[in-house]
């Protein structure tokens, strides 16, 4: 998987970042007195390079350098501007650069408001996930609902190969940076607060692991979204199989 976009905007602040979901931090809050501003992000969100790009991921979530640095690159392609150096974050909202169909915290762009929280969507998204903690199964499931739905009710639906791929990178961002790499397990608290408030759960007792976030951790977490995917796919055909299996029988049964 060679794009995954994992922040779709960055914060000035160190506790807050991006929204793992193609979306940007819409609600940029310029600087106020005694706001530390750590040296990182411009308060305007616009015109930011790579190295300030690297330094937030860095600080806030302990992102590897090369791959802050590839997220930098993606992000650039958003700005509309030719040979443009540095991207601002209104440039990540345009619709399906970044910004896609079947978000699991936002509506689609046809429906209307496609970067504000929407407490419905993310109902259906959490709706899947049942204990305290999120494992890899549940966050297959939740991110298939939503291109199911998304799928099946908005008539320009869109998803890109690359948007496609992008939705398991985002399922797998929150299980990396929130949760446990290997276990594939993440505190759901800090998850809703994620996704609801944009901001880092850090008041919810989250801390940034202290080995950094690499891209063979993030490849891998996608890839067994992936294949949980595929496999509550092969179930339900199975399951459907079986129905079917059933329902001739006691077709036959009654005919008889
Ligand atoms: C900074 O970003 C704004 C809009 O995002 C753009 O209009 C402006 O040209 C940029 N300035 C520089 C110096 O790149
Ligand atoms: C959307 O639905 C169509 C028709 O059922 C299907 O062929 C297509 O693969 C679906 N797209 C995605 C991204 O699941």
């Amino acid at each position: 998987m060679k794009s995954i976009l994992l922040l779709s905007a960055l914060c000035a602040r160190a506790s807050a970042f991006s929204i793992p979901d193609g979306h940007p931090l819409v609600h940029w809050r310029p600087a106020g007195p005694g706001d530390a501003n750590h040296g990182l992000l411009p308060h305007d969100g616009k015109n930011i390079t790579e190295e300030q790009t690297a330094n937030a991921l860095k600080l806030s979530i302990n992102l590897n350098e090369d791959v802050a640095k590839s997220q930098f690159q993606e992000a650039l392609a958003t700005n509309p501007t030719p040979g443009a150096t540095t991207f601002s974050l209104d440039d990540l909202s345009r619709h399906n650069i970044i910004e896609h169909d079947a978000s699991l915290s936002r509506q689609d762009h046809y429906f209307g408001d496609d970067q504000n929280f929407n407490p419905v969507i993310f109902d259906q998204t959490r709706s899947h996930w049942k204990g305290l903690f999120i494992n890899v199964h549940e966050a297959a499931l939740a991110r298939k609902a939503r291109v199911e739905t998304s799928n099946a009710t908005n008539p320009e639906f869109t998803l890109s190969k690359s948007a496609l791929t992008l939705t398991y990178g985002e399922s797998a961002v929150y299980i990396v940076t929130f949760g446990d790499r290997s276990a594939g397990t993440v505190r759901k608290s800090w998850v809703e607060y994620f996704f609801e408030f944009e901001r880092l759960p850090t008041e919810l007792g989250w801390t940034k692991h202290e080995d950094e976030i690499t891209s063979s951790d993030l490849n891998s977490m996608a890839q067994r979204v992936i294949d949980a995917t595929e496999s509550s796919d092969e179930e339900k055909h199975s399951l459907l199989r079986r129905r079917d299996f059933h329902a001739g029988h006691t077709a036959r049964r009654h005919h008889h």
